[in-house]
């Protein structure tokens, strides 16, 4: 990348970083850097700057909004369980100007109730869920195709 390209900052939350070891029924067994890598991989070919950042603290996540404010032009944003309770998060992601794009591994749906309901979703474009590491190459997809007003 040159640094001249539309910057995606990808953000995942707490307990991501154990990707791989932590419930691989659920998560699959690939770690956070290769699913990292295909996001990376995506953004470079869709012509898009990329960084991740990982926090398993609310507040840094907070901050990460922060700093993407005018800098970055998308936002995805894995927010592991704090998805479901992080007003904060909500708030900070509310004041960021651009495509905002919701992740998750799992379909949170699908599971238990705590986690049928995401704080995120008012304040978010769209959300990609269930399909593992696939999302984050569907979340620059995303990406791409609503900075472009593109529909595939
Ligand atoms: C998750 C789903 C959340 O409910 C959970 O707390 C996570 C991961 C996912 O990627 O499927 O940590 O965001």
């Amino acid at each position: 990348m040159t640094g001249a390209e539309p910057l995606v900052v990808l953000l995942s939350g707490p307990n991501l970083d154990l990707l791989g070891e932590r419930q691989p029924e659920v998560y699959g067994t690939d770690t956070l850097a290769q699913v990292v890598a295909v996001a990376a991989e995506e953004a470079a070919r869709l012509g898009l700057g990329f960084e991740h950042h990982q926090s398993n603290h609310e507040g840094e996540l907070v901050e990460h909004v922060h700093a993407a404010r005018g800098r970055a032009v998308a936002l995805v944003v894995n927010a592991g369980a704090l998805s479901h309770y992080s007003w904060a998060l909500h708030d900070a992601v509310a004041a960021f100007d651009g495509v905002v794009v919701e992740l998750h591994l799992s379909n949170p749906a699908a599971r238990e109730p705590f986690r049928h309901v995401s704080v995120l979703a008012p304040v978010v474009d769209g959300s990609i869920a269930g399909f593992g590491p696939l999302g984050y190459r569907l979340a620059m997809a995303a990406v791409a195709g609503l900075l472009d007003g593109r529909a595939t």
